[in-house]
């Protein structure tokens, strides 16, 4: 198969109408911090019973179009010895991985970081593939306050992108391309528009000039909304009407979907926020969907509490919330869907 065609199939596959994507690519620390919350601890074991539960929700494939999974789940297995991507694969979701090392403070640009992993990737991504992997995901995250981020945060962060989709599209794996600007701070909605719309200007530029196929990325933004502190909070038709002009002035028609991050909204808010761009979005140039870590996972995990016992009742949180994103994205959710 050619590069072009295997980028062409995966994007269809992973960009469909009714369908997101599963975020359950936590590193070690985060998964840690997760399982904290529910009194379990976190180890090869517990981690690979957890992906396990998460993956054989029956029906998982109805609206979920793609899994993003972490490295050492792509060589895990189900008690009954299946590889956990080929779990995927079977129910038609597509095993992806996340390729980035993490961030580390950028230097003479401060409160900005810099994510790392570039070193090595073509070889490490080459490697996934093997197990599976047919798209990556990699992250930059960008803090918000009056100085921050800097231009030269700004620039730095969407040439670390850039290079990363280059990488990966040259090897026929698709590129989730994921700014993320933070939701920390008490900075209002404008502001959080003005960084965002700076923030996407040059990622896009910066692909441009690596000469990325937008054809064959798929974005992983944040939502415009205000600071968790700011004193003026937004409702969701304030969210998706910024969001969208935000979105129309910065990201190519070409490119096929915009997944967006849940980045610490509840599992409500996200699925409010989605299903208001898509009722609003009318002959939008791109699907909106979901990535969401998160806004999926939370109801799971305080279903499951680590007891094997709970796992019915744990995939049952899963396959509900993944439906209510999967009528978000035809702007079909209402906040009654919650209590069936
Ligand atoms: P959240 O939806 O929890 O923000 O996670 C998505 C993700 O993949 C962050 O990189």
């Amino acid at each position: 198969m050619s590069i072009q065609i295997e980028l062409q199939a995966t994007i269809a596959d992973l960009v469909v109408k009714g369908k997101g994507i599963l975020a359950a690519d936590e590193s070690h620390p985060t998964m840690a911090k997760r399982f904290t919350a529910i009194n379990v601890e976190s180890t090869e074991e517990s981690r690979r019973a957890y992906r396990s539960l998460l993956l054989t929700t029956p029906g998982l494939g109805e609206f979920i179009s793609g899994v993003i999974l972490f490295e050492e789940t792509l060589g895990q297995k189900t008690d009954s010895g299946k590889l956990l991507p080929r779990v995927a694969t079977d129910q038609g979701i597509v095993p992806g991985i996340k390729v980035d090392k993490g961030t580390l403070p950028l230097a003479n640009a401060s409160g900005d970081l810099i994510t790392q992993g570039l070193d090595g990737l073509a070889e490490r991504l080459a490697g996934y593939k093997e197990q599976g992997a047919r798209f990556a995901k990699w992250r930059e995250v960008y803090s918000i306050s009056p100085h921050n981020p800097t231009q030269l945060g700004i620039d730095a962060n969407a040439e670390v992108l850039a290079r990363y989709a280059a990488i990966c599209q040259a090897l026929g794996i698709v590129p989730i391309v994921e700014p993320e600007v933070l939701l920390d701070g008490d900075h209002t909605i404008e502001r959080c528009f003005e960084v965002t719309e700076a923030v996407q200007h040059a990622v896009f530029h910066a692909l441009h000039r690596h000469g990325v196929e937008v054809e064959y990325i798929v974005l992983k933004p944040s939502m415009i909304v205000p600071g968790k502190a700011a004193q003026r909070k937004a409702n969701p038709e304030e969210i998706a009407e910024k969001t969208l002009v935000q979105l129309r002035r910065s990201v190519p028609a070409a490119m096929p979907g915009i997944n967006f991050l849940s980045g610490g909204q509840t599992p409500e808010e996200a699925t409010t926020n989605l299903n208001a761009m898509n009722a609003m979005a009318g002959n939008a140039p791109w699907e909106l969907s979901f990535s969401y870590g998160r806004a999926l996972q939370q109801p799971v995990l305080q279903a499951w509490q680590g007891q094997p016992e709970n796992s019915k009742a744990a995939q049952n949180a899963l396959y509900k919330r993944a439906k209510l994103n999967g009528a978000a994205r035809h702007g079909n959710y209402s906040a009654e869907m919650e209590k069936e």
